[in-house]
């Protein structure tokens, strides 16, 4: 996918042009891997526009960072308004975000604790990320997702994406949107950038953080939606063949947002549409991102904007 570029990027508390903001090839993020980073989606309103769970993004961030000792120098608020602010001074929405902090220019070596943390945060336009019109043929890839106890899956690091990129040009290569990861035990685990949900006899299923998922943001927002609308949630390990004799399958992601899976390995879920636990899920989230419904849960933090161009 094309990148669309923007006026501005934030770094390290300043608003700089987009073509400025480069790092040094001999930066430790560039040969070690040391990044976390976020996706997040600014979505368009009548009266304006909000970003789409603007803080639990931004904790993940902080959470993600934690976990690979890496100091971020800004609050929430400040990571928050910082989004704010560069989303107002760009004036693109719908629009897609990409916080990213990482190991910059210091020393050469694995260990990355003497080289500076550095902080961007850009947003452009974007689009579909999962493509099929009326739904996803996917497959099962024959990578694993990450062990435990090697890559931490509840981190959003760069170097995860490794991974996710064996399992995504495997999948284009058969033929497919997207693969799905099984995690080193054989179970369910996700797609390469999204979570993954099945619908059987009216029980909406999902793979829990044990199975080395991402703790989705959508996947969560997808939770609340359906204890909601009443319909039965359970999380737990799920068996691949599962996935197979399902009556629906949707994967959730900010990238992604509810995409229904018309088949897996080339069997057809269900009737192959969208099924109505899916619709209903998937109406529930848009009613809310779009404005049609009240943001009863407070997901959406408002931006002013100039100028609107669609994505
Ligand atoms: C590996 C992986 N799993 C799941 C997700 C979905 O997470 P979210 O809904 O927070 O975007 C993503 C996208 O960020 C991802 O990259």
């Amino acid at each position: 996918m094309p990148l669309e570029t923007t006026a501005n990027i934030w770094h390290n508390g300043e608003l700089i042009p987009w073509e400025k903001a480069q790092i040094h090839v001999m930066s430790h993020v560039v040969h070690y891997g040391s990044s976390v980073f976020e996706g997040i989606r600014c979505y368009a309103q009548d009266n304006g526009a909000g970003v789409f769970r603007l803080t639990e993004h931004m904790q993940r961030l902080i959470h993600s960072a934690k976990i690979y000792r890496m100091p971020l120098p800004y609050s929430l608020e400040q990571l928050n308004e910082a989004v704010v602010e560069l989303i107002e001074a760009n004036g693109v929405t719908p629009c897609y975000i990409r916080p990213i902090a990482f190991r910059g220019y210091g020393e050469i070596g694995v260990n990355p604790l003497k080289s500076p943390v550095e902080i961007y945060i850009a947003n452009f336009p974007w689009g579909k990320y999962v493509s099929g019109h009326n739904g996803a043929d996917v497959c099962i890839s024959s990578w694993n997702r990450l062990a435990p106890n090697t890559m931490p899956s509840l981190a959003k690091a760069g170097a995860n994406y490794m991974n996710s990129q064996l399992i995504r040009m495997e999948a284009d290569i058969n033929g497919y949107v997207e693969g799905i990861a099984l995690d080193t035990n054989g179970y369910l685990s996700e797609g390469s950038g999204e979570n993954l949900f099945l619908v059987r006899d009216g029980v909406l299923y999902t793979t829990p953080l044990a199975n080395s998922v991402l703790n989705g943001i959508t996947r969560d927002s997808i939770l609340v939606l359906a204890r909601q609308l009443g319909i039965p949630v359970v999380e737990q390990a799920l068996p691949r063949e599962l996935l197979y004799i399902a009556d629906e399958a949707f994967f959730t992601g900010t990238a992604a947002e509810v995409t229904h899976l018309r088949s897996v390995d080339r069997i057809v879920i269900g009737d192959g549409n969208m099924g109505p636990v899916t619709s209903a899920l998937h109406k529930a989230f848009f009613d809310i991102v779009s404005g049609a419904a009240p943001d009863k849960y407070n997901w959406l933090t408002p931006v002013k904007v100039r100028e609107t161009v669609t994505a």
